[in-house]
């Protein structure tokens, strides 16, 4: 899971079409988006769990990111992914990070920052039951960044491969600024491969997280909704217009391909409406965008755009 340039996973967006548009940029690892561990335990074989954890077939690495608050739980998930996708994933990922209400009010997501024995607990679950490598995504803590120093710890004595930092406490939702001294810190405590998150959008960004915590890696979020070619733009690569109509097409027709035009047309429109966010006539491609109707609508509208 060690590389410079990662995809954070974002619910509704990062599915396996985006996924492998990244990769196709060289982004060298992912992460599905959150799936629970209930969901799982009841219903691993619905199209909306089984939805999730389809792969692309260019993605290097891909972890399966879960969340859920009981240690039991998270132990019978992994059982369950080991039985069901045994090749599918490179890694397990738990979610610490996650602060909608919907997932903190049970005790999952970044809750946990509040509650590390129960942490532990999950962590250690995941670990005894898995066979891949565990990795987590945390916050710096729930209302100050009081918890990050402290799972760095108990991820280390867990044997846990990796964790990623999302700069921020879960008061502060996506508010600045993004913390570097806690990224700095877990990677000195935990010593093992840590992915600095929060607020990067080009290589400047990326070089101020390198230096100022010494992470291991970056992982981009929201960037790469608009621009998932940031991924060969980090590493030093220019990007043609052409190339990013080809990539934002190839999206659009895979989307297509898997869930058809009926269903997959209103989800595209939510996920394409981000390319036109630096537009300059912005508004105008957004409020087209919500009319289309048909996949050629959709290629009009990128070729015209780009
Ligand atoms: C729409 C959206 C959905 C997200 N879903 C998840 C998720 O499923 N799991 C997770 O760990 N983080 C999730 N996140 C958080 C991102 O992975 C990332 O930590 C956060 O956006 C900060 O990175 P950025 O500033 O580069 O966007 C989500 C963020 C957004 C904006």
């Amino acid at each position: 899971m060690n590389c410079r340039f990662a995809l954070a996973p974002m619910a509704g967006y990062t599915d396996f079409t985006m996924r492998s548009v990244c990769a196709s940029f060289g982004c060298g690892f992912s992460v599905t988006e959150m799936v629970s561990c209930r969901s799982l335990i009841y219903g691993a074989k619905l199209p909306a769990v089984t939805d999730l954890l389809l792969r692309g077939a260019n993605e290097k690495k891909l972890a399966v990111q879960l969340f859920g608050f009981d240690p039991s739980d998270f132990r019978e998930a992994v059982l369950i992914l080991a039985d069901l996708y045994p090749d599918a994933f490179d890694a397990i990922e738990i979610n610490m990070g996650c602060p909608a209400l919907k997932v903190t009010k049970t005790g999952g997501g970044s809750a946990l920052l509040s509650d590390l024995p129960r942490a532990a607990a999950i962590i250690k679950a995941a670990a005894n039951a898995s066979v891949l490598p565990i990795g987590t995504k945390i916050r710096t803590g729930w209302d100050k960044p009081d918890a990050s120093d402290e799972l760095a710890r108990i991820a280390a004595g867990e044997g846990v491969s990796y964790i990623t930092v999302h700069g921020r406490t879960r008061a502060q939702m996506f508010k600045p600024p993004v913390d570097y001294s806690a990224i700095e810190r877990v990677k000195r405590i935990f010593g093992h491969t840590v992915y600095g998150n929060g607020d990067i959008r080009g290589a400047a960004d990326a070089l101020e997280m390198f230096a100022g915590t010494g992470c291991d890696g970056v992982m981009i979020g929201r960037a790469a909704l608009h621009a998932p070619w940031i991924f060969a733009q980090l590493a030093g690569f220019a990007v043609s217009k052409e190339a990013k109509l080809d990539a934002v097409l190839t999206q659009a027709r895979e989307h297509v391909k898997w869930k058809g035009e009926r269903r997959a047309i209103p989800e595209l429109r939510g996920k394409l409406v981000h390319y036109f966010a630096d537009a300059q006539n912005a508004k105008r491609y957004r409020f087209r965008v919500q009319q289309v109707q048909t996949l050629i609508d959709i290629e009009d509208i990128l070729r015209e755009f780009y």
